[in-house]
């Protein structure tokens, strides 16, 4: 398994292009399976977890074709059969997102069901009850989703999601565009890729409103075409460079990116003592060499604080002046990055779903081990402020949500090389 070694104490200092979002590009391919027409995505970000994807589409029979300028171009039309393997939904639970367009456009589904995962049990209960109230027969049998529609349409409904899903909302709402009649999803989630996604949908001729609010409405319609769709950038990979940057006290402008969508973020960035300047598309943070001050703060759904942001924020409090407390609202076991921040020098304790966190003035280089995604950028931006040498290992996880990490934080001054296994 590759390594990531870094040598720690550089500022991090210049600018550097963000890549589309991997949650938005996920399921807009999805969507893909909603017409037999091709449809064109751009801006996709170079992952593992897009490649697997393809990879799930492909073994169904669907054809790709991957352009020069990171667009691929997908035609369903050519599908062949209606399951998703556990060989690779296992490897990516947003596999689960073929579950509503295939069911909805073909008539039937079997998706290996989603284990846990390294941040907590992660059930899909709330995909399937919405898509039985739709008048899908679904039964889970030997570790697979196997969803049928009796050979009618999917029939539009009122949905009202306990919990704020955001696979959960898009399965959903993508379903929901060839059913019969309306559907009303209540307690929707409200993430950005929910509304590119939504916006992907309205190109490819779905009639879909109130996506961004609580409420989405979906009146069915019997056929979609292909379109042409960028996929937004990706607002995770631009504050995980962000918060990189100030932790390390340094000054960083991030491109082709839209500010508009990290106000929680950049509040907080800004509470921790950071210059912020924002353009149409582009931000540029400048902590003029100054130490961090601590910063408290609670994940949940957007617009609130993404989850996905709370372990890289993390990091950077273990450096900063100060105390606090960092709660996590979204996940139960989001906090495996903790023990190795400690390893490295941190002062940080865990009571239930908060950490409680003193800063400390350098973190010292240790080998650690990532456990998920952003735990794996949390550990790298630990490296980055630590003295001496880091090893994070098993950064495949990292490969999965980041395209070239290591190259763009070259780029921006950081000792950092990769060690191929
Ligand atoms: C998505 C994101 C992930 C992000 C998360 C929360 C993608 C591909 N992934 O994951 O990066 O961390 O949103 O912002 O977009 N839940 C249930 N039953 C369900 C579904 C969810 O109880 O049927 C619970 C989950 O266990 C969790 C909470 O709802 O506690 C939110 O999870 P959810 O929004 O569904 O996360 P994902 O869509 O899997």
């Amino acid at each position: 398994m590759d390594k990531l070694v870094i040598q720690g104490g550089q500022q991090l200092n210049g600018e550097i292009r963000i890549a589309g979002a991997k949650n938005s590009a996920l399921p807009i391919m999805a969507a893909a399976l909603l017409t037999s027409d091709v449809v064109t995505i751009g801006n996709l970000p170079h992952l593992y977890d897009i490649t697997t994807m393809l990879e799930l589409l492909g073994c169904m029979g669907v054809e790709s074709m991957v352009g020069e300028k990171l667009n691929v171009e997908i035609n369903s039309g050519t599908i062949r059969k209606f399951n998703a393997p556990y060989e690779l939904v296992k490897t990516m639970r947003a596999s689960i997102l073929v579950l509503g367009p295939m069911l909805s456009h073909y008539g039937e589904a079997q998706v290996a069901l989603p284990g846990g995962c390294a941040i907590g049990s992660r059930p899909v209960n709330l995909h399937l009850a919405a898509l039985k109230k739709m008048g899908a027969d679904i039964q889970v049998e030997s570790g697979y989703i196997h969803a049928h529609t009796r050979g009618s349409r999917l029939k539009g409904t009122h949905i009202l999601m306990d919990v704020v899903t955001v696979t959960g909302t898009e399965n959903v709402m993508m379903a929901a565009t060839l059913a019969d009649g309306q559907t009303i999803i209540e307690n929707a989630a409200r993430e950005p890729e929910v509304v590119d996604l939504a916006r992907c949908l309205r190109a490819m001729g779905a009639d879909v409103s109130g996506e961004g609010t609580g409420t989405i409405t979906i009146n069915g319609v019997d056929k979609l075409k292909g379109c042409e769709y960028p996929v937004m950038p990706d607002r995770i990979e631009t504050g995980t460079y962000l918060i990189a940057a100030a932790a390390t006290r340094g000054r960083i402008k991030v491109k082709d990116t839209w500010p508009n969508i990290l106000d929680a973020v950049l509040s907080k960035l800004e509470e921790t003592g950071a210059e912020i300047n924002v353009g149409e598309n582009w931000i540029s943070l400048d902590m003029h060499g100054r130490r961090p001050r601590a910063v408290s703060l609670t994940t949940a759904p957007y617009p609130a604080f993404p989850t996905d942001m709370q372990a890289q924020f993390t990091a950077l409090n273990t450096v900063a002046e100060g105390s606090g407390s960092i709660t996590e609202t979204v996940f139960e076991n989001r906090f495996m990055h903790i023990h190795e921040m400690n390893r490295m020098g941190a002062d940080l304790r865990v009571e239930g779903n908060t950490v409680i966190f003193r800063g400390v003035p350098r973190l010292k280089g240790a080998p650690v081990m990532a456990t998920d995604l952003r735990a794996s950028a949390s550990l790298i931006i630990a490296g980055l402020v630590a003295e001496h040498e880091t090893v994070v290992d098993r950064i495949y996880h990292i490969d999965r949500g980041y395209e070239c990490i290591e190259e763009k934080l070259q780029l921006l001054g950081a000792k950092i090389r990769r060690l191929p296994s």
